[in-house]
This record gives C-alpha cells, structure tokens and sequence, in this order.
C-alpha cells in the first residue's frame, strides 16, 4: 500500500494493517508536521527520535509507565479527564508502573549481575552454550535461528541467573513466546493474566531462593529480597513481580535481532565478506547496526502525571504518550538511508534500548549475546540461507520481529 493512500490520522497501534507492517505508517506520521492525537485513546504518538528524547528525559515524575509500559487497547479507550494519577504501593506492583524514588530503589536492588564486570563474566559460558547447541543443530542443515539458536541462549542465559534447572530453558522461552504474542482479535496481550503467570513463575523461584536463605548468590533475586524498601520488607509475589521485565526482556529480543541481522548479511553478500575478513573486530561493529535495523519491539507508553508542553504537544494530566522506537530507527533526520542495512555505518546514537528513567538496563547482557552468538555462527557456518516461505513474522501490535527463521545450512 503506497504511503499517500492514507491520512495520519489511519495510524492506530492496534489496527490490523499498522500490526501487519507499521512501516508505512511510520513515514505517514513523521513527514506530517507536529506531534499526532489519537482522540479515542487520548494519546499523544511520538514518532521522530529527537522528539522522543525530549518527551522521555523529561524527569520529575511526569511521566509515569503507571498504567503499564504496554497498555492494551481496553485501557487506552479508558480517558481519566485530568485523573488517573495514583500509584498503589501496598502491595508494590512492577517497578516499571513506578515514579521516583521508588522506581529506581527496586532497579538498583536487582541490577547488579546486569551491570558491565558481571556480565563480562558471563562470556565463556554464553560461549559454551553457543558452541554446544551448533554441536547439536549444524548436522540437522536445517532449523530456526531465531528458535533453536538465539532463542534457547538467551532463555538459558535468563535461567542461569534466576537458578533455574538449564534443562528447562526451553519451556521458559516457549512459554514468554507464547504470552508476547499479540491477540489477533483485540491487538494486544493480555497483562494481567501474563502478570499472573509469570509471577507464578518466578515466585517458585523466589520461594526456592528464601528456603535457601538468599545469601546472594543469585544477586537478581537476593538483592531484591533483602532490600529494605521505606521501612518494610518486599513479599515473596512483590519480589516476583520486580522479576518480570528481566525474565521477558532477558528472553525474547535479542533472539530476533540476531537471526534478523544474520539474514540481513546474508542478502547483502559483499557485507557478509567484509565482516568475515576480521569476525572479532567486526562482529561488534556489525551488531550495532543490527540492534539498530532489527530491534522488533515498536512502542511503549507512560501516563502524564502532570501538564506538559513538549515538542509542540500541550499534555495534560491523565493523557498518555506513545513513543515510537519502530520509527526513530527509519528517521532520516537521524540516519542516511535508515532503511537500508550497513553493517558499518556511523551510528551517533540509537533508541532501540529505549531512554531515561525505563533505559534497558539489560543492554550489556544483550550485546554480550548478540556478539557471541552472531561471531560463533558465521566461525562455523561458511554458507547459509533461509526459507523465507516458511519464515514468521506475525502482526503484532508490540514486538514485530522474526519468530521464526529457517536457516539452511550448506549450499
Ligand atoms: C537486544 C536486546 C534488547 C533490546 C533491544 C531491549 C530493549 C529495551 C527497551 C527499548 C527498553 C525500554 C522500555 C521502555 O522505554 O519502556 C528496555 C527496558 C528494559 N529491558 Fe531491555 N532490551 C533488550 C535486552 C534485554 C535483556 C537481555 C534484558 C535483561 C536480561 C533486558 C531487560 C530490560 C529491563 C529490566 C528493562 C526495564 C523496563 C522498565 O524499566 O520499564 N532487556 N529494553
């Protein structure tokens, strides 16, 4: 569909056609000048990089993710009229629904095995599970890179730090794969009931880690049961619900970006061969672009907690914003030719791991992976191709990305 067929006012996160490719949509919304309203949802929708770092370093409690980071189409209908401003803190849902000081009290408690030394530690076996699952998918010349490669990594990474059994690596990133998918009747994912779920979930693992006395071994879990939060200790479902972000954010993006920008040099072989020339020097170099290029997850929201005028935008109290991550990457005001994929290009700054108070502080882990996982395939694969009749990339309102690769090893 040509960009001209539809006004701006045709962009709505949940609608069929922008879940199926927002792509188009994006340049609608950027080329129109100011920032776009959608009054059914009164939301503002910030579409340029620069103005999204406008709206999202603005501090003071604001903007607060109150009414969650990715709220369903239900809750956007809800208009609050100057409300909707109370944070419940008893008990203590996520930290990311959180304002300051209490937001970050509960990041910090749970940092600390995401912080850069901590995750340099992790090389060597983020290597070791590289190599010992090409061990076991090379010889089958066929299988999902996105799946069976970065997926199960990436969930085995997770379980590592959480204390899970490494046997189960598989059931966890089936079973986030399986909340993260967007209903394709109501366009959204149904928070609550994943809430529920995965504070399950976690909360055995938070259970198994007080019977063993937290004594900081799994400082992800620890540091938060032996926080002391304004004057009270967290509960075991409070701990749990801390947990969630790092157990889905930890699990589901980075997988996407690999296989995606593996696939990327391999439709772009003159690219593939200069990165080869010198994989451990040009590996990181080449991961920027896809972690620029590929990143799948296309909004988050917050609450304005406050009036505010930013980017030419009067935000009232009660409004909500939305910002755009899927288009600042295709922002021409950013990038020379954002839509075309140059493993090497000058890259000043990106938005894919967000910005501000909610910044992902898994951003080292992710890098770490997607370096490992991306120089240890091309060290033992020559050559390579998918099955693009048989690749996924389902409408989604939230992470648009690759599900599923089929990678064909040989020629
Ligand atoms: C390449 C992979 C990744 C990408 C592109 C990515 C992207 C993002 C983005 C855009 C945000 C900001 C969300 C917002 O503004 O509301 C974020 C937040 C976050 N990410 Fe990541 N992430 C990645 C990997 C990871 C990993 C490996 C972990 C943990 C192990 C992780 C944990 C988190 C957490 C805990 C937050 C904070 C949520 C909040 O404060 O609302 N992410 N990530």
């Amino acid at each position: 569909m040509a960009t001209q067929e539809f006004a701006p006012a045709a962009y709505d996160p949940f609608a069929p056609a922008v879940m199926a490719n927002p792509v188009p949509f994006y340049e609608r919304l950027r080329a129109e000048p100011g920032v776009h309203f959608i009054e059914k949802y009164d939301t503002w929708v910030f579409s340029r990089f620069q103005e999204i770092i406008d709206v999202l370093t603005i501090g003071d409690n604001a903007f607060i993710a109150s009414e969650s980071t990715l709220p369903s189409e239900d809750m956007l209908m809800q208009q609050h009229h100057g409300g909707g401003g109370t944070l419940p803190l008893d008990p203590l849902p996520g930290f990311a629904l959180l304002g300051s000081p209490h937001y970050e009290a509960l990041r910090q408690a749970h940092i600390k095995p995401l912080q850069p030394k901590a995750v340099r530690s992790l090389d060597t076996f983020v290597r070791g599970l590289a190599d010992q699952l090409l061990d076991e998918l090379l010889p089958k010349k066929r299988f999902d890179l996105t799946q069976d490669y970065g997926g199960v990594i990436a969930a085995s990474v997770i379980c590592h730090l959480f204390g899970i059994d490494l046997s189960k690596a598989r059931e966890m990133l089936d079973m986030v794969n399986s909340f993260s998918r967007t209903d394709e009747e109501s366009g959204g994912i149904d928070v609550p009931a994943m809430l529920a779920r995965y504070a399950e979930v976690i909360g055995e693992t938070v259970e198994r880690r007080r019977a063993a006395g937290a004594d900081g071994e799994y400082p992800l879990i620890d540091g938060l049961m032996h926080l002391d939060h304004f004057g009270r200790d967290l509960s075991v479902e409070e701990v749990a619900s801390q947990l969630v972000c790092v157990f889905v954010g930890g699990t589901e993006t980075a997988p996407k970006i690999g296989a995606h920008g593996l696939m990327e040099l391999a439709n772009a072989p003159s690219q593939l061969v200069e990165v080869r020339a010198d994989l451990a020097k040009n590996v990181p170099v080449a991961v920027e672009e896809m972690i620029r290029y590929c990143a799948p997850a296309q909004w988050f929201a917050r609450t304005a907690h406050k009036d505010v005028q930013v980017a030419g935008a009067d935000i009232r109290k009660g409004q909500r914003i939305i910002v755009l991550f899927g288009s600042a990457k295709w922002d021409e005001a950013e990038f020379d030719l954002p839509q075309e994929f140059t493993w090497n290009r000058m890259i000043r700054r990106v938005l894919s791991f967000g910005t501000g108070q909610h910044y992902c502080f898994g951003i080292h882990l992710a890098r770490l992976e997607l370096r490992i996982l991306v120089e240890t395939f091309l060290r033992r694969v020559d050559s390579y191709s998918f099955d693009m009749d048989a690749a996924v990339r389902l409408p989604s309102s939230f992470q648009w990305g690759w599900n599923s690769l089929p990678v064909i090893i040989g020629d």
